[in-house]
């Protein structure tokens, strides 16, 4: 029969990749504690309305490339395709904004799915790390999430990175822009896609981010946000510019930054790595005032960032940085002859009581096999246990590093260890 093969678009991630993926998420955990932002995990799978007005119903994730279906009951579901729309959701529906501690602060790690083109750093199902900071307007709110995001991208290795940020301005510095961008494309539109002809007079700022069109000389000659940006508009993004500068964050003015997702206003960014195929975005987000409305809550304003694992990962090999790998045991026991097996079982059982990470044979290998075993777990220690070990009460401890070997007794071996340990470290 033929093998059956993994998703288009899908990965495996075996044990000598996850090693990488536990220290990237245990980084995330670690800045998010360090800024006060709390985990949520909500369903991988959500209301497809939820989407439809989160996301935007002129967007390519919702038009292209969400992995919607029917349940048995009969309601349309999606595999989430992002995470700030579950993410404000919850907030609607767990009556998050009653709370005191506003903003509230959140983070999340886990899969997303979208139907593209797989390649280096796209995929079907990718994980995503993202926080969002809802209830606060303030310009200072949207400096913390970028030197989050750039911080993480520090502590885990990578050096070539680049801020790009632009600012879509409110409602009605948009609607201006709307207007502009209408004007400028009208005439011409028979040259542009079909989506691009459809999204001029529903949300002609999709055409901007249409990857079909992007190369028509009109999208260079396109009104740029920024002349319509009104006064308070123009201050809020002074602001957070002077916050990023006083920090020390350096960065670019894009104003040609738009992103893929309607909730946006105000704020927006992007962080681009060493890239790794066509790919060199690591890292979007934005302000979103008006999401937490559009998804039936209060007016509470928000802004958040999400980047996805997979592309931190292609960053750190595209700049040639180690990566962790699988971590060495601490011993590994080798046992010879079957009377010393109830022993080694017991030593064994003890030892990862103590706290130490050891394994032993358990395929009847011979004396020469099990120490390749021990090798191939690169263990500091093996611990030898014969019969004449066993008669004695004692166990033969073998350094791997240096090759030295003592008998050590049984009641003193937890010590020992420990010592010896301590002192390789
Ligand atoms: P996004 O720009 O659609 O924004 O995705 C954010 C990041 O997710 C991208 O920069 C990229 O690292 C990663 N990503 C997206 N699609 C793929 C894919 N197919 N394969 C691998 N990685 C991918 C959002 O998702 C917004 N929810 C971000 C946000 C949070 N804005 C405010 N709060």
């Amino acid at each position: 029969m033929n093998p059956i093969q993994i998703p288009r678009g899908t990965q495996d991630l075996l044990p000598q990749v996850t090693p990488i993926w536990q220290f990237i998420e245990k980084q995330a955990q670690e800045i998010c504690r360090l800024y006060n932002y709390q985990e949520i995990r909500t369903p991988i799978f959500e209301s497809t309305d939820l989407f439809l007005r989160g996301v935007g119903d002129t967007t390519d994730i919702v038009q292209k490339e969400m992995y919607s279906f029917e349940d048995r009951g009969g309601r349309s579901l999606t595999l989430r395709p992002e995470g700030t729309a579950s993410v404000v959701r919850s907030y609607v529906q767990e009556k998050m904004y009653g709370q005191p501690n506003q903003p509230t602060k959140l983070y999340y790690i886990g899969p997303m799915f979208r139907y593209e083109r797989p390649q280096a750093g796209r995929y079907r199902q990718f994980f995503q790390f993202g926080v969002e900071a809802i209830g606060a307007l303030n310009p200072a709110v949207d400096a913390e999430v970028i030197s989050l995001a750039m911080s993480f991208y520090k502590n885990i290795g990578l050096t070539e990175l680049k801020l790009v940020i632009n600012s879509l301005g409110d409602k009605e510095s948009r609607l201006r822009h709307r207007e502009a961008l209408i004007n400028h494309f009208e005439p011409s539109i028979g040259e542009f896609c079909s989506d691009c002809q459809s999204r001029l007079h529903k949300n002609p700022l999709r055409i901007l981010d249409c990857k079909q069109d992007h190369d028509h000389p009109l999208m260079k000659t396109a009104p740029s946000i920024l002349e319509f940006l009104n006064e308070e508009s123009k201050n809020y993004f002074e602001q957070v510019k002077s916050l990023l500068d006083q920090i020390g964050i350096q960065y670019v003015v894009d104003p040609t930054l738009v992103r893929g997702l309607d909730y946006y206003n105000h704020t927006t960014f992007e962080i681009m790595g060493a890239s790794f195929g066509s790919i060199s975005t690591l890292c979007g987000g934005g302000r979103y005032n008006g999401l937490v409305q559009e998804l039936g809550g209060p007016e509470s304003p928000g802004i958040g960032f999400a980047l996805s694992i997979e592309r931190a990962i292609l960053a750190l090999e595209a700049e040639g940085k180690a990566l962790p790998g699988v971590q060495a045991l601490d011993a590994f026991v080798v046992s010879m002859g079957e009377p010393t097996e109830e022993k080694a079982l017991s030593i064994l059982y003890r030892l990862r009581q103590a706290g130490f990470s050891v394994d032993k044979d358990y395929m009847d290998r011979k004396m020469k096999a099990q120490m390749k075993q021990a090798d191939r777990f690169q263990s500091r220690f093996v611990l030898l246990l014969g019969e004449e070990e066993l008669e004695k009460q004692v166990i033969n401890v073998k350094n791997m590093e240096t090759g030295e070997q003592e008998a050590v007794n049984w009641d003193d071996l937890i010590t020992y260890l420990e010592r010896q340990l301590r002192r390789n470290q």
